[in-house]
């Protein structure tokens, strides 16, 4: 089976290593790929997805993998599908449910599924309103999609009522936070479990954390991630229990009783408070750094899952997963994630890798024959093992074998599971 995938980063790298290991996976293509996924297939320079659309038709692409949002909002997997192509992933309008907080928000009500208690307006004076009625810290987010910077944790009412203000009159969000969601701050730890679906069943994959801050000791501005593990002893199977029962199935019945069922990966970010689950968001796709180390863990052929979960078969397929954990610490460029970075060569010690501890690119170019950090998030060093600690001293163990200039990353990742 020829396999194409959409994205560029770790995340999209990781994907393409599940499928290298599967027998039936002839050829993978990566659109656009990064300056290392060429060691996995080949990169296409295609960008239109009609055109992605047809060359999937022309190089017998039997299934396509999207790992970004982007892409799913824009509506890739409506378009592949008119042309009769397998694509895992959403359809347009089941990617709204990453794509505006209001619509999400206001699904959960709809659906009776636990998330914190709010309102979501664009008149400033309801927002006022509402944090009378709130307790501090109190938080403020914008409508739209803003690159995973549009929450703010008030610490005071006052300071709640001018974030609000600030977005509504579109001072600091632009478009995006012309409608406002404000919430009660919910004081517990964070989840993000994933549930591949084909739109009736699904199935839970392990439990994962992220580390969403900059700096150790979850200090600095917010990121995409920095680091994840998983499973996590801190969900049990009970807490996985809840989440399916309270937020994942009816999610998936909701999204079908809408007319708009939902296809692919959906990402639960959950908040546990004293035992019970609360739905903070939800991502229509892979987490990454997440999808890194769940695919270090993939036993199933990949062909199989992600094939029979995108045409409606998922009831065929049990996926298995390693015993192990699996956990992975980002390597970000110097100035990540304020800024772009210049270049610098990347150089891996021989031997550094192996079956414990492997590198997923992202952020890397090709120079001559040298890979190049070239900026943002450039890898992710994973290590396996039959412990988180064990896990956690692998992947460092490779962390200090790579080398260039303005490398940094946490060292604290699956702290919460060593505590
Ligand atoms: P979101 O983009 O909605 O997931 O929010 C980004 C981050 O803000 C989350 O990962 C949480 O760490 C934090 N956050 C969002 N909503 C809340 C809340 N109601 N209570 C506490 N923390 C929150
Ligand atoms: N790691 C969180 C995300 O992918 O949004």
């Amino acid at each position: 089976m020829n396999v194409l995938i959409i994205g560029s980063g770790a995340r999209e790298y990781a994907l393409g290593l599940a499928f290298t290991k599967d027998r039936n996976c002839d050829k993978i293509y990566f659109a656009p790929g990064n300056g290392a996924t060429t060691k996995l297939g080949e990169n296409l320079a295609i960008t239109d997805y009609d055109q992605l659309s047809d060359f999937a038709i022309s190089n017998q692409v039997e299934l396509t993998v999207v790992g970004s949002e982007e892409p799913l909002t824009k509506g890739i997997v409506d378009l592949f599908r008119a042309k009769n192509l397998t694509i895992f992933g959403p359809t347009q309008a089941a990617a709204r449910l990453e794509g505006s907080k209001s619509f999400m928000k206001n699904f959960l009500a709809r659906h009776k599924i636990p998330t914190a208690r709010y309102t979501e307006t664009d008149d400033p004076k309801v927002a006022a309103d509402f944090i009378e009625t709130l307790n501090a810290p109190i938080v403020v987010k914008a409508d739209g999609l803003c690159a995973g910077k549009g929450v703010i944790i008030a610490q005071t009412r006052e300071d709640a009522r001018a974030a609000a203000s600030d977005m509504l009159s579109g001072e600091s969000f632009g478009s995006a936070g012309r409608r406002v969601v404000i919430e009660e701050f919910l004081d517990g730890f964070e989840l993000s479990v994933f549930a591949i679906t084909d739109g009736e069943s699904f199935v839970t994959l392990p439990a994962c954390q992220d580390h969403k801050r900059l700096l150790t000791g979850d200090l600095g501005p917010n990121t995409g991630g920095m680091g994840a593990y998983a499973p996590t002893p801190l969900a049990n199977s009970l807490l996985i229990k809840k989440i399916e029962d309270r937020v994942i199935a009816p999610t998936i019945a909701g999204m079908k009783s809408e007319g708009t069922p939902f296809e692919g990966v959906l990402f639960c970010g959950i908040m546990v408070v004293r035992g019970e689950p609360y739905t903070l968001e939800f991502n229509v796709r892979f987490g990454d750094p997440e999808c890194e180390e769940l695919m270090a863990l993939l036993e199933t052929p990949a062909t199989e899952l992600f094939f029979k979960a995108a045409s409606g078969r998922l009831g065929e397929v049990t996926p298995r997963f390693s015993a192990k954990t699996a956990v992975g610490v980002v390597i970000a460029s110097r100035s990540y994630p304020y800024n772009t970075s210049k270049p610098a060569p990347i150089v891996v010690e021989d031997g550094a890798e192996n079956e414990n501890a492997h590198i997923a690119y992202a952020g890397v170019t090709n120079d001559g024959d040298r890979l190049m950090a070239s900026g943002g998030r450039v890898m992710v060093c994973v290590g396996l093992g039959d412990s988180v600690a064990t896990a956690r001293n692998n992947a460092y163990d490779l962390v200090k074998k790579v080398h260039f200039d303005g490398m940094q990353f946490r060292e604290d990742i699956a702290y919460q599971a060593l505590i």
